[in-house]
């Protein structure tokens, strides 16, 4: 395993901190890492340490990603749900850090805003991994990007179509890590949903050193022309009060990834969604929304979702990797 501990004592906060080289070494070594857990090959390299979970928010992937890729590596596990700890209500950032850091090896936090995490890190001894913020997602990206390279061989030149709120985690983050890797990202949304034009300038200079290109597009049509990937996620996120639904249907329904969006794009494109996803309505939310607005799905239909085209679950699968190899490179 040539790249483990590359990163040594490094945390991952944001993938604006990672050099293009050093976010595919990651990605190098999460596939090497995927060989060698599907061919039964053991790499128990960080045996003995122990792992903090910091989950100020809900989980499913995130959180049985660092679980599973932990055990692989021969780490032992605390998990901390949204009200089991003192953290930010009797007890500071600052000192949540400075306490479990004399017991841990390394720290994963998911929560509200970046400046917790990046606090965090600050009054960390160990290393601190983001595992969600209201601004970033980078564990998410890495395995979007380890599943881009597994199906079209490259990251440079892909044309990544983002479509739906492109101001929050993933929007953001995608298009930095879009911008880093040399690719032609489009947000394709309402112009009140593009990312902070701060972000989007930052990402314009990164991109005219890696030859990407970001372009903000309030059209499907023109945005669709050519994608290579066409991503959405949901139109509400975690922490956002649920009076924002109904203005985010009637904005972002145009934004759809249905069968004619799908149309629009190359015939060889593929569908992705960080999950969970309202593509139906079998969740209580979904049925919620159904009800209320006589809709079938939210953010892409049941058909898309379900299509040839779709390659959410290998994504899902690439979260574990990928989050393996943030660990196995910091440690
Ligand atoms: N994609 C993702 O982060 O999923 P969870 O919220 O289930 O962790
Ligand atoms: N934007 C979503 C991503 C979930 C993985 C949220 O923050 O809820």
């Amino acid at each position: 395993m040539n790249n483990a501990g590359f990163l040594k004592g490094r945390d991952f906060l944001k993938l604006l901190d990672f050099t293009p080289e050093e976010i595919e070494k990651l990605i190098e070594l999460s596939s090497e890492l995927k060989k060698m857990k599907k061919n039964g090959v053991p790499h128990k390299i960080c045996e003995g340490k122990n792992i903090a979970l910091i989950f100020e928010k809900t989980s499913t992937r995130t959180r049985c990603s660092f679980e599973v890729a932990a055990y692989d590596l021969g780490m032992h596990v605390t998990y901390l749900d949204p009200t089991g700890s003192q953290i930010g209500k009797k007890e500071s950032i600052a000192d949540t850090a400075r306490v479990l850091a004399s017991l841990y090896d390394g720290i994963e936090y998911r929560g509200y805003g970046q400046e917790i995490v990046e606090e965090l890190a600050k009054y960390s001894k160990v290393p601190v991994w983001n595992g969600l913020t209201n601004e970033f997602h980078p564990t998410q990206i890495l395995a979007d990007f380890l599943t881009i390279k597994e199906k079209f061989g490259k990251l440079d030149g892909i044309k990544f179509v983002y479509m739906g709120d492109a101001r929050y985690n993933m929007g953001n983050s995608l298009m930095v890590g879009c911008a880093k890797m040399g690719m032609d990202f489009v947000a394709c949304a309402p112009k009140k949903y593009f990312p902070a034009p701060e972000l989007v300038a930052e990402c314009k200079k990164i991109a005219k050193e890696t030859g990407a290109t970001i372009t903000l597009c309030e059209d499907v049509k023109t945005s669709l022309e050519g994608a290579d990937v066409i991503y959405t996620d949901v139109w509400v996120s975690m922490g956002e009060p649920a009076e924002v639904w109904e203005e985010r249907i009637k904005d972002l329904t145009p934004y759809q990834v249905n069968s004619a969006a799908m149309a629009l794009a190359k015939e060889s494109a593929v569908f992705m969604h960080c999950l969970p996803s309202f593509h139906d309505l079998n969740t209580k939310v979904g049925a919620e929304m159904g009800e209320r607005f006589g809709i079938t799905a939210m953010e892409v239909t049941d058909e898309v979702f379900e299509s040839e085209a779709s390659i959410v679950f290998e994504e899902a699968e690439n979260r574990m990797h990928t989050i393996k190899a943030v660990m196995a490179a910091t440690l």
